[in-house]
């Protein structure tokens, strides 16, 4: 159905990242077995960066390795060849880059300038695609940026523009610290219209750092665009991005689709247990209105 709409799920990924506290392998299994099985039907699963500027995710590999068949097809986060290498070993077929529209954040996150990112990620592209991959790619600040303040969306539109000219299939739009307001986003997409990427191929990526994301989410599915990031119980935050905070909760998300007749595929009751249960396991309540107003008492 044209009208239907995709959510990826990245509970697994950008939720936890940010957790001070690691978060046994074994949960982290079961709270994806657990998103599958609510039908979420994208869930990211980890990401194979360098382990110290990530140590959460350290464990990538036997999370990977855990999942055996099941998580091959889950995408995982891959900066360079390295990264690539190791999600080969494991026979992984979905790989996301993820890029900076600012150079303040691309030395932050990435330890690269703004133009030598894509050095690093051409090549690694270049050989996912031959390996027969499929790739997606993030812009991270597209809609501000904590160190350079107002990004201009030209400069946002030309990053995207580089990433699918390397060769990713889906461009992820991200408000990586939360700052952006409905407007912006509709501006924003036209602008990726204009330049010749069409609502198919792109998707969006809210923060909810100002309370924006779920109005965000609405006027980008106004503008055309089909496919939704969010994170189960609204987990979330960037440790390289000063101020983030959680994701888009995806409770929100669904919510606000079924009240629209949207068809998302997922079971609410059973995400919203599997986020109750992660919040038990992480210490502290779900931020989501929607977890908090279903959750069971
Ligand atoms: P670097 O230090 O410049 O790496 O980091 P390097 O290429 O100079 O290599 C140095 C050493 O690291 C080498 O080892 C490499 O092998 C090793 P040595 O030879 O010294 O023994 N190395 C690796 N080891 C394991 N896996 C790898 C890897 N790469 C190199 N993949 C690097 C550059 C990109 C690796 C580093 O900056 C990094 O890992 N950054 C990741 C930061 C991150 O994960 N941030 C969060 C995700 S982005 C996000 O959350 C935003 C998003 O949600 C969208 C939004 O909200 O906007 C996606
Ligand atoms: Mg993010």
């Amino acid at each position: 159905m044209p009208d239907d709409v995709t959510i990826y799920e990245v509970g697994a990924r950008d939720g936890l990242q940010n957790e001070k506290g690691i978060v046994p392998v074994q949960a982290k299994a079961e709270f994806i077995t657990r998103l599958l099985a609510a039908g979420l039907p994208v869930v990211e699963a980890t990401s194979f960066v360098h382990p110290q500027w990530v140590p959460q995710l350290a464990d990538a590999g036997e999370l990977m390795a855990m999942l055996g068949e099941e998580g091959r097809h889950l995408p995982v986060l891959v900066p360079n060849e390295r990264g690539l290498d190791r999600a080969l070993e494991l026979g992984l077929r979905h790989i996301a880059i993820f890029g900076s529209a600012t150079e303040t954040f691309a030395q932050k996150n990435l330890n690269r300038s703004l133009d030598e990112q894509f050095a690093m990620f051409a090549p690694t592209v270049t050989r996912a695609r031959a390996a027969g991959l499929d790739v997606r790619a993030y812009v991270s600040m597209c809609f501000g940026d904590p160190w350079e303040g107002a990004v201009p969306v030209e400069q946002v539109v030309s990053v995207g523009r580089r990433l699918v000219d390397l060769g990713a299939s889906q461009l992820s739009l991200g408000d990586t610290v939360g700052v952006g307001t409905a407007g912006q986003v509709s501006g924003l997409l036209d602008a990726f219209n204009a330049a010749g990427l069409p609502d198919e191929v792109l998707a969006v990526h809210f923060h909810d750092t100002y309370g924006q994301a779920l109005a965000n989410a609405y006027a980008a599915w106004q503008h055309g665009i089909r496919t939704f990031d969010a994170s189960a119980g609204g987990l979330g935050g960037c440790p390289y991005a000063k101020s983030a905070t959680g994701n888009l909760a995806t409770e929100d998300l669904v919510w606000m689709f079924r009240g629209l007749g949207v068809e998302t595929g997922v079971d609410l009751d059973a995400l919203v247990a599997t986020s109750t249960w992660m919040a038990g396991i992480l210490g502290r309540p779900s931020p989501s209105r929607v977890v908090t107003a279903l959750a069971p008492r």
